[in-house]
């Protein structure tokens, strides 16, 4: 087939070449037919894989996130998760999923911590290699990301990432090394962001030196959307400008490269090269004809999306053995907070999936809390944005008894004539993204959104319409909102109170139009019930009420998203106080939490169990519910570090940046080797979380006292579960260096094991050392550096529960 490769290379022009290393659209590569070269298509990722719409035509399985799947632990479930996910991406008719998300927890701020995988580098790369592997192996494309140092949403299209190379190498290199050597990915996409001052698309050393050269990474090279910059783009080792038309890697500035001799005919044979070696690795060659999308919601998708879910769980307190709750035992269940019910089950932004469906931990609950069992529910307080999305079963097709809402393009501004294009949508929330909608000739257009509401309560409601873009909102021909004339770029919402029927039929109508250039356009209509009575207090009878009283509280995707950082690590709203008042009312509280990062919780010594459940895609209800019920042991460990309060972060005081740098200045003391190091203790230390039952650790012993550079220790260690119940643990191995000529860490994640046991049984774990886990980047060399010495192994149940440790020496070669 490279043959094929090179003869498609030899009988393109140079026209066609340059055409080539510019998307087509917004996720679509260019074809040329004359030579049989297909366009290839992509899609993100990475907890689904959702398609060119993010309007819900086709819906998606909606996987855990990142975050979740960093804290099973657990690379053999994620590689599966990587299998399904390829089953996902091809359901969508697409080639490459833009995935897996590799950067680094560095504040607890990050926006899109919750796609990433974890504050430690090793953990990231092997959790990213299992993904990779899974989703290639069926013949879908990863495209891991972004490369590098994206680990703030803090003006990310401009902002430079200052960091040394030590920490560049060591920590935010590591996971795209270990990947792009362990399982090959297909694809890479720049990042957004500077790194010491230079753009990542057009960073030379970064992509040409360190990725194609020390790594020989052979695959492609793509920029994050719209994140190319100038024409230095076209000749530093960006291969692919998405999305589609050209606006850097276009025939004029490739052809200017040439002319300066900037780019060579080489380097642009060698991008194409690059895209055509993808097209083959997709299959785009045996099979160049474009598959529609569709919804394919799968029972063994279903299943694994369970769990994962359960694998994922972290269960950070329970005093006097309160979970998990018996199922069994006849008894009254208070359910409170808003997210136990609109379930918070993925981060926002790019990731974003129309899910199959959605298990609201309500409804998983009611499932296993068993017929015996009552289980109430109260909001306590809402934690929304904006208005929440109106109910879905409210809304009838115009005309019908049939569920939904209409939507009317049209190709002018003012929404005269017969629609360009009809589609169905199940609520009026609609977004839409790239330079041009997919089958409208006009980068502007306008559109209407109709349904008829049919309200299952009246009384009085807010009624609440936001946009980018304009909008205005009609109830049986009334004009109720008009934003028709403001600021396309504000997305602010403007409320309306109106009052309701039940049972009545209303002509709802949103007028909308998008008059500018631009690539991101949205509309959403939330309604919510006007109410006078304290919420919290209706929540706290009901917990006093009860035996025992589950508080929903966290973060949703419109508090943690791509985008925009946090701005504290606070719980939103009134939750804590809702927390701490039910704690008052029932000493049988225990708090489930949703969100991607840290929170503070300044009512923990109040409450006698909490769960960590991240957020958990589509099955997140019976995931949480198989937890608190003990119908599987929580399986999920922190794989990254909850500080006491936010100042403890190493990242604190250079956070976020000013004047267009943000310093990484803790160097390469992130995460638990800054705790480490400064000995500040954490509320939740990197890799901790409790189970049902209890193991011990015993019979720790090293293969020998000595090696040489090129050989290997092996490591092994007994774990027994004590306890009376069967459960899983992540048996993790550290490595320290006693005494180095450069700065290191105490300690560093080598190895970890996620092992199952029945009451009594004893297992034996086995790692291997070898020179690269000792290793670390002298830039002096330049290179990896295993310096001959004592070296420390230790292994625990968390960076701060050390069970066992032995030493060994490396000797010279
Ligand atoms: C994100 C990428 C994503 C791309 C396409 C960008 O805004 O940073 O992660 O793959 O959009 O949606």
């Amino acid at each position: 087939m490279t043959n094929h490769i090179e003869t498609l290379l030899a009988q393109l022009t140079l026209d066609e070449k340059i055409a080539l290393l510019a998307g087509a659209d917004a996720w679509h590569t260019v074809a040329i037919p004359r030579l049989g070269i297909p366009a290839i298509k992509v899609t993100d990722g990475p907890n689904g894989a959702r398609g060119a719409s993010r309007n819900g035509i086709h819906t998606s399985a909606c996987f855990p996130v990142g975050v979740a799947m960093g804290a099973t632990w657990n690379p053999e479930l994620v590689r599966q998760i990587g299998e399904a996910l390829a089953e996902e991406t091809k359901d969508k008719g697409a080639h490459i999923l833009l995935a897996p998300t590799v950067n680094i927890h560095r504040s607890p701020l990050a926006g899109r911590n919750f796609e990433c995988f974890s504050e430690d580098p090793y953990l990231t790369g092997m959790m990213a290699s299992a993904y990779i592997t899974g989703l290639q192996s069926r013949g879908v494309g990863a495209c891991i990301k972004h490369f590098v140092c994206n680990d703030s949403e803090f003006e990310r299209f401009s902002i430079s990432s200052d960091v040394g190379e030590r920490p560049l190498r060591e920590i935010y290199l590591r996971p795209f090394e270990m990947a792009i050597k362990q399982a090959k990915p297909w694809t890479i996409m720049s990042a957004y962001n500077r790194i010491n001052g230079v753009w990542a698309s057009e960073n030379r050393r970064l992509l040409v030196e360190i990725l194609k050269g020390e790594w020989q990474f052979d695959g492609l090279v793509m920029s994050d959307w719209y994140g190319t910059y100038s024409e230095r783009a076209t000749s530093n080792g960006l291969d692919l400008e998405m999305p589609g038309p050209a606006r850097w890697l276009s025939r004029q500035h490739v052809l200017a490269a040439l002319e300066r001799g900037e780019l060579s005919e080489a380097d642009l044979d060698d991008k194409v090269r690059r895209l055509l070696r993808t097209i083959e690795r997709v299959g785009g060659f045996a099979n160049p004809a474009t598959t529609a999308e569709r919804a394919n919601d799968r029972p063994e998708h279903r299943a694994l999306i369970r769990r994962a879910g359960v694998e994922s769980i972290v269960l950070l307190k329970n005093e006097g053995q309160l979970l998990p709750l018996d199922p069994a035992h006849p008894q009254t269940i208070a359910v409170i907070g808003a997210n136990a019910h609109w379930a918070a089950i993925m981060g926002g932004g790019s990731s974003e999936v129309a899910p199959h469906y959605v298990v609201t931990p309500l409804q998983g609950i009611r499932a296993r809390a068993g017929a015996q069992s009552v289980v109430e529910y109260a909001i306590g307080t809402p934690i929304f944005r904006r208005l929440p999305n109106l109910d879905p079963a409210w809304l009838r097709l115009p005309g019908s008894d049939r569920l939904g809402v209409r939507l009317d393009y049209f190709t002018n501004l003012d929404l005269a004539g017969t629609p360009e294009r009809i589609e169905y949508l199940n609520t009026l929330e609609a977004s839409w993204f790239g330079d041009q909608i997919e089958d409208l000739p006009t980068p502007t257009f306008s559109a209407r959104l109709s349904s008829e509401l049919l309200p299952a309560q009246g009384g009085r409601y807010q009624l609440g319409l936001s946009c980018v873009g304009q909008a205005r909102l009609w109830l049986d021909d009334e004009l109720i909102i008009d934003r028709w004339d403001k600021d396309p770029m504000d997305f602010s919402e403007q409320r309306q109170t109106i009052t309701l029927a039940a049972g009545k039929r209303y002509q709802l109508a949103v007028e909308y139009r998008w008059p500018i250039p631009g690539n991101w356009r949205a509309v959403q209509v939330g309604l919510w019930p006007e109410r006078e009575d304290d919420l919290i207090a209706e929540a706290v009878a009901l917990a006093a009420r009860s035996n025992v009283a589950i508080v929903f509280a966290g973060l949703t995707k419109e508090w943690e998203s791509e985008g925009f950082d946090r701005s504290d690590m606070d719980l939103p709203g009134r939750q804590n106080e809702l927390i701490q008042r039910v704690a008052a009312a029932n000493p049988r509280t225990i708090v489930v939490l949703n969100a991607g990062s840290p929170l503070q919780m300044p009512w923990l010594a109040e409450v006698a169990a909490v769960v960590w459940a991240w957020y958990g895609g589509q099955e997140a209800g019976h995931a949480i519910a198989d937890v608190l019920f003990g119908a599987a042991d929580p399986g999920g460990r922190l794989p990254t570090t909850f500080p006491k309060r936010l100042a403890d972060n190493p990242a604190y005081i250079n956070y976020p940046g000013e004047n267009g740098h943000v310093l990484y200045g803790e160097g390469l003391f992130v995460g638990y080797r800054y705790y480490d190091r400064k000995d500040v203790e954490p509320l939740f230390p990197f890799g901790f979380g409790l189970s049902y039952t209890s193991f011990t650790y015993h019979n720790l012993r090293l293969s020998a006292t000595a090696m040489r550079p090129d050989e290997r220790i092996t490591v092994s260690v007994d774990v027994t579960n004590t306890g009376a119940r069967p459960g899983t643990e992540v048996v993790q191995l550290y490595v320290g260096d006693s005494a180095a000529r450069l700065a290191r860490p105490d300690k560093e994640l080598k190895g970890f094991a996620k092992i199952a046991l029945q009451p009594g049984e004893t297992t034996t774990v086995t790692f291997t050392i070898d020179r690269q886990a000792l290793s670390y980047y002298d830039p002096a060399v330049p290179g990896w550096v295993a310096e001959p010495g004592e070296f420390v192994v230790f292994v625990g149940r968390s960076a701060a529960d050390i069970r066992l440790r032995a030493s060994f020496e490396l000797v010279a070669a």
